[in-house]
């Protein structure tokens, strides 16, 4: 990462301004957890809260987060609600043909007028997909590393998922050419397998790994794979002291749950690196406990990293507020307020490793204002 472009300057008294995207689900009572802590703890953070409505037809709302998170360079964010169905409006013409199922055209030189077809796509695509592709954050990274105090099958993985966020299976280029026929573009383009290849390479650089695996499925999508693998082939010879292999997807999986320690930083795209990412998340603990990190050449945004809602929990005191606090605090970490990102993490440790205060999906007891609480008073001890 250029960090010197990424991290935005202080603002007067030492202070940034982040932009928070609440969301929808459990994300605005953990965005209001974050701010008790961050108000208890004094730190030098102002957010900006912008709400997206995932029902409204149009895309204001998400104009305006992308305008203020280029503003303030920095988001905090929890999952803004995707409906499945789509809603979208194809041309009125080829609907008439479809739905009379008139599927044979003879040319007889007899016109019929044409129905104008509005060029652009009117259908809701998912909100967090047009962030991250607005602000063209093309890497995200999921430091997976295991809690001693949460109780699971596997001990000490320590794992790094570094994820295409922009293209791939995410290109949301999808269009029914005839009838019961829905064709769906999956992009991979040299430039962005190139630009998240060298972010692993230097992630791994940087921070002392030893090996990137690179996962794909180039035996079956020869090209897009295909690309994507040979591109991360070409760069790994750049890190002569990186080692580098590749696996197939399918095996990954298997691999994951079976022997997690073989992995140290793992290479994907899209869609995989969201897989992949559940599965792990699910190997450390669940949804609750990791964060994950957005990252462009210019903005960064940081969030729960599973990046789904818990909409069946929201309101019931229930969900883990670790996930968004971990965020919280790469967030406070990645602008340069060491102290209070230090005070906090320890004083997660101590909650979640120590005293194992841990809500239900975690095998505990506690409510999501327990494990707060606990924190708030931990940071007492663990701050002298
Ligand atoms: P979900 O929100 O139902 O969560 C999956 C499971 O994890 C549920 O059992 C939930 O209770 C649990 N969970 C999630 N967070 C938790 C927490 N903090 N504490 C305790 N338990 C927690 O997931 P689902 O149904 O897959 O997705 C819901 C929404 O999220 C959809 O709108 C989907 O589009 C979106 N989503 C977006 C993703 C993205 O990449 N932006 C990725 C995955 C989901």
């Amino acid at each position: 990462i250029r960090k010197q472009k990424l991290i935005p300057k202080a603002q007067y008294g030492g202070r940034h301004a982040v932009t928070m995207l609440p969301g929808g689900g459990i994300g605005p009572e953990c965005m209001g957890y974050v701010r008790d802590i961050f108000k208890y703890i004094g730190a030098p953070v102002d957010f900006e809260v912008v709400d997206i409505d995932p029902n409204v037809d149009n895309d204001d709302d998400v104009q305006y987060a992308i305008t203020t998170i280029k503003r303030n360079g920095v988001g905090l964010k929890g999952n803004i609600e995707t409906k499945s169905e789509a809603a979208y409006v194809t041309s009125r013409n080829v609907a008439l043909r479809n739905e009379l199922d008139m599927y044979a055209y003879v040319l007889n030189c007899k016109s019929s007028g044409n129905i104008e077809t509005k060029s652009e796509a009117a259908y809701v695509t998912s909100r967090n997909v047009a962030l991250r592709n607005e602000l063209d954050m093309y890497a995200y990274v999921l430091n997976c590393k295991s809690f001693p105090g949460v109780s699971t099958r596997h001990k000490d993985i320590d794992i790094t998922i570094i994820r295409q966020n922009t293209e791939g299976e995410y290109a949301m280029l999808e269009h029914e050419s005839v009838r019961g026929v829905i064709e769906s573009m999956k992009v991979v383009t040299a430039s962005n397998s190139e630009r998240v290849a060298r972010f692993a390479f230097e992630f791994a650089k940087k921070n002392g790994k030893k090996k990137v695996t690179t996962v794909h499925k180039a035996n079956i999508m020869k090209l897009s794979d295909g690309l994507f693998l040979e591109t991360s082939r070409r760069l790994a010879k750049e890190y002569p002291e990186i080692e580098h292999n590749d696996m197939i997807i399918d095996n990954c999986c298997m691999q994951l749950v079976a022997k997690p320690h073989q992995f140290d930083v793992m290479l994907m795209t899209n869609l995989y690196g969201s897989i992949v990412s559940n599965v792990v998340c699910g190997l450390l603990g669940g949804a609750g406990l990791l964060s994950g990190r957005n990252y462009g050449d210019h903005y960064a945004v940081f969030e729960p990293g599973t990046r789904n809602t818990g909409t069946a929990i929201a309101g019931k005191n229930v969900a883990n507020p670790i996930a968004m606090i971990n965020a919280s605090i790469d967030m406070l970490e990645h602008l340069g307020h060491h102290y209070h990102a230090e005070l906090l993490r320890r004083a997660v440790h101590r909650t979640v490793n120590e005293d194992r205060v841990l809500t239900p999906d975690c095998g505990g007891t506690a409510s999501s204002t327990d494990v707060v609480n606990s924190i708030i008073g931990n940071i007492g001890h663990v701050g002298h």
